[in-house]
């Protein structure tokens, strides 16, 4: 059973996937990663000029556990500001989404999972067992991330972060390759108003009923 989540960045998909994958005991997929990983190597090759090339020799590994870069586990560099407006704009390019389904479909195949992104309601696992659209307003959003950003050690402003958002929704939704849409079929969850665990409980009970 696939479980898609998709929505705007910052609407909390991380944090509710993976408590929702542990309560149903199944792993957790972060697509979001996997784009940042290759704006991460993208920076670290120099910005390469030809993306098709520089995607054929890039040493990632994406495996269940997590993203490598020449074997070393990517965590927190994923999350510089610099790789995040960047994993937006590589985002776009078809050589890129290419790259990454093949990765992301087997994993959703091969295994149960709880996999969020931007497009995996739409096209990674079009025949998900269910789908949800979560969002929240815009600030919250923000304010949400300036949290975390600061809970990890990250730098953090928060008009800038604010702005970061709006920029890379727009990136997102607008892009003619798999841009930011609701499925037809997906459950919205505006969790503005929710706090986590009432979000992963409204999702819990769609799943554990729908079954
Ligand atoms: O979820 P995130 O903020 O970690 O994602 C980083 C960027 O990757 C986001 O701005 C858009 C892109 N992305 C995408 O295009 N499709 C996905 N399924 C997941 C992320």
């Amino acid at each position: 059973m696939s479980i898609a989540i998709d929505g705007p960045s910052g609407a909390g998909k991380s944090t509710v996937a993976k408590a929702l994958a542990k309560r149903l005991k199944i792993p957790y997929v972060d697509t979001g990663a996997m784009y940042r990983a290759i704006a991460y190597a993208y920076l670290e090759g120099g910005r390469p000029e030809d993306l098709e090339e520089f995607l054929k020799t890039m040493p990632l590994k994406i495996s269940p556990e997590g993203i490598y870069y020449k074997g070393k586990l990517l965590d927190k560099e994923l999350r510089t500001s610099e790789v995040t407006m960047l994993s937006s704009s590589l985002s776009k390019e078809a050589p890129v989404r290419q790259y990454l389904l093949e990765d992301q479909r087997r994993l959703g195949q091969d295994h149960n999972v709880v996999m969020e992104g931007r497009d995996i309601g739409t096209v990674v696992l079009k025949d998900a067992a269910f789908k949800f659209f979560l969002t929240a307003d815009v600030d919250l959003r923000a304010k949400r991330r300036h949290e975390q950003n600061i809970e990890k050690g990250l730098e953090s402003n928060l008009e800038e972060v604010k702005e970061d958002l709006l920029k890379r929704d727009q990136q997102d939704l607008h892009r003619e390759i798999a841009p930011l849409k609701q499925a037809r079929d997906a459950i919205l969850i505006d969790s503005s108003h929710l706090t986590l665990e009432e979000t992963v409980e409204k999702m819990a009970q769609y799943v554990e009923e729908g079954q």
